[in-house]
């Protein structure tokens, strides 16, 4: 969502603050700000400003603003618009101490009656400026500026990560977490602070991420850092390596296009590190293997496009592993009763790692005390840490805000677990396994090599076409359902087209009466015969409507390609691995239908790669 980034040492801040930023970028764009104190006199600075960085890097190269102790913000709106009053930083009444933050502060309401009643003055609509304000009315009240502190952080609710510099404290700067993320880079004489380690991986590779409900008090060369309730807490420095490679679009016009392509690779990586801990998976994953051979049911959580890809498996493990599965979305999920289920497993699948409604429904089980585990992009990840168990996915960074390698991987992942699973169980042999892992090279195959054939077509012809029709509706049956829920969110996000989806069965029910030619409807086949069958006699009853039909087809489904007014065709792949074959051309050609119009593919409007508010 928000990031926020800080600095203080021995070097002026303003270019790594920007910089950090810059890399933070993907979390939040609707509008930035820096503050710093100056040097000669400790003054607070600062400058900020609406829309995206460039906004604020314009104007701060333009203005002589700098110090050795900063912090930065790009925001990600959740209260109040994106302008320039709500954005971060924000100050107490006297503008001597400021505030970037990330998160929500639930009762900010009743906080802000209160100040108000106090007679505090607010700038802003925003939640963060609550903190400014009730820092500065404890710092009043309490005799040591470690009692306000303690105070100030238990009084605020729900989950926010901040950074506060102040005039009368200018050696030192304060970073407080509950549930969001921060993390400190440990540099020489310098101190990097950051929602996110990717903003000074070029600086150190000593990180301290802080633990939950902890706050630090951070100078040039010494943290302290305490719980809640004061009590230090011991330092934990980790050494961590991260591709920063992935921040070139190495000759593409948009990181996701670049991602689109580099699918084949990603999902081959991925096989190859599964294959590597193949004998110890279940110590990864933090269950024994008898517990795997005992497992009843297993219940998947996740958002977005990850959920997306936890309803493809279901079929997988249902299918391969003959287990149970159940699957619901993160932010659904716990507010539902919950039945705990001896022997089950609960899987949370994030490319973030960070996404707050899953890091929530996985801490809601840990508190249970049934096993949970992450399928997740990113080693460093919340969900890593917090989790029994993990499985990565090898799709290196994902830059565009749009997911598509790590949706492609996380299908591989997870299907190479169901395979696992099953033979665990004795469901498969070895050699069944091993062909498992075949079919998903085979499927990475076809994934790219359609983009190749049907590419020069899609940007000549049918782009400009398709990008013309203002709403759209896409059908899909089985595992091809959930699939085309991902093309219709795909669409959606980048191009800001209306994209609605439903299982093909489904649309003789109501959504028929959707249907004109002006509204191109997109299949998505499925193998199975029967299954076939019924998506063919779906598409008839949109053609019978004059409907407009786009089909995604597998070879020898001339019936159905002979309905559409235009088809795309696959080769045939394992039936469960369909939609892993159909996922490259589906992003390819969405994104030229955004392209065609020009939006900002990268950073779709409203939105932020890593979603870290409920
Ligand atoms: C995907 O294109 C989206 N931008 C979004 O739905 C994303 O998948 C979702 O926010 C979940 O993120 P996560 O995988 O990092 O948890």
């Amino acid at each position: 969502m928000c990031s926020v980034v800080g600095y203080i040492g021995n070097r002026y801040c303003k270019k790594f603050v920007l910089e950090g930023l810059r890399r933070l970028e993907y979390r939040g764009y609707d509008s930035a700000g820096f503050a710093c104190l100056n040097p000669e006199d400790n003054r607070l600075l600062y400058l900020k400003a609406e829309g995206k960085l460039d906004n604020l890097s314009d104007e701060l190269e333009n203005s002589s603003i700098d110090g050795f102790l900063g912090i930065g913000h790009t925001r990600w709106a959740t209260h109040g618009l994106s302008t320039e009053q709500n954005a971060h930083p924000h100050f107490d009444c006297q503008k001597k101490l400021s505030v970037v933050h990330n998160g929500i502060v639930e009762n900010h309401h009743e906080l802000r009656q209160q100040l108000v009643q106090a007679g505090h003055v607010f700038h802003s609509e925003t939640d963060t400026e609550i903190i400014a304000h009730l820092f500065e009315a404890l710092l009043i009240s309490h005799k040591t500026f470690k009692a306000a502190l303690i105070e100030l952080v238990n009084r605020l609710e729900g989950a926010f990560a901040f950074v506060s510099i102040m005039q009368d404290l200018p050696d030192t700067m304060i970073l407080v977490r509950k549930r969001s993320p921060l993390c400190i880079g440990i540099g020489d004489g310098q101190m990097f602070v950051a929602s996110d380690l990717l903003a000074f991986v070029k600086k150190t590779n000593k990180v301290l991420f802080l633990p939950d409900k902890s706050f630090a008090l951070v100078r040039n060369d010494m943290i302290e850092l305490y719980d809640f309730s004061g009590k230090a807490l011991p330092i934990v420095i980790q050494e961590i390596d991260v591709d920063i490679d992935a921040h070139e679009k190495k000759g593409h016009s948009h990181y996701m296009l670049k991602e689109i392509y580099e699918q084949k690779n990603a999902i081959s990586e991925t096989i190859d590190f599964l294959k590597k801990i193949d004998s110890q998976i279940w110590s990864h994953l933090g269950i024994s293997s008898e517990y795997a051979k005992e497992l009843e049911s297993i219940s998947i959580v996740g958002c977005g496009t990850s959920w997306h890809a936890a309803r493809i498996a279901q079929f997988f493990f249902e299918t391969i592993a003959l287990t149970p599965t159940k699957v619901n979305l993160a932010s659904e999920f716990r507010y539902m009763n919950f039945f705990p289920s001896k022997n089950s497993l609960y899987i949370a699948v994030s490319q973030s790692g960070e996404t707050a409604d899953t890091l929530e429904a996985v801490r809601f089980v840990n508190d249970i005390k049934l096993p949970t585990i992450a399928v997740t992009n990113v080693a460093s990840s919340s969900m890593v840490r917090e989790s029994d168990g993990f499985l990565l996915t090898q799709a290196g960074q994902e830059i565009a805000v749009a997911s598509t390698k790590a949706f492609s991987t996380q299908i591989a992942a997870l299907f190479w677990l169901a395979n696992r699973l099953a033979l665990e169980k004795g469901i498969i042999t070895r050699k069944q396994m091993d062909l498992s892992q075949e079919d998903l090279l085979v499927a990475a195959e076809v994934l790219e090599n359609s983009i190749e054939n049907y590419k020069f077509d899609i940007i000549q012809r049918h782009a400009k076409k398709y990008a013309a029709y203002k709403k759209t509706i896409f059908l899909g049956r089985n595992i091809s359902y959930p699939f085309a829920m991902e093309a219709a969110l795909k669409l959606k996000e980048i191009s800001y087209v209306f994209a609605q989806c439903y299982p093909a069965g489904e649309l003789k029910h109501g959504p028929l009466a959707l249907i004109d030619s002006e509204t191109p409807v997109f299949v998505f086949s499925h193998q199975d015969p029967l299954l076939y069958s019924k998506i063919v006699a779906n598409t008839q009853e949109v053609k019978a409507r004059d409907g407009h039909v786009v089909v995604f087809a597998f070879e020898g489904q001339d019936e159905l390609c002979e309905l559409a007014d235009l088809s795309f065709v696959f080769p045939r792949v394992n039936p469960l691995l369909g939609p892993l074959a159909m996922t490259g051309l589906m992003q390819f050609f969405v994104y030229q239908i955004a392209k065609e119009l020009g939006r900002p593919i990268d950073k779709p409007r409203n939105l932020a790669k890593s979603v870290t508010v409920e």
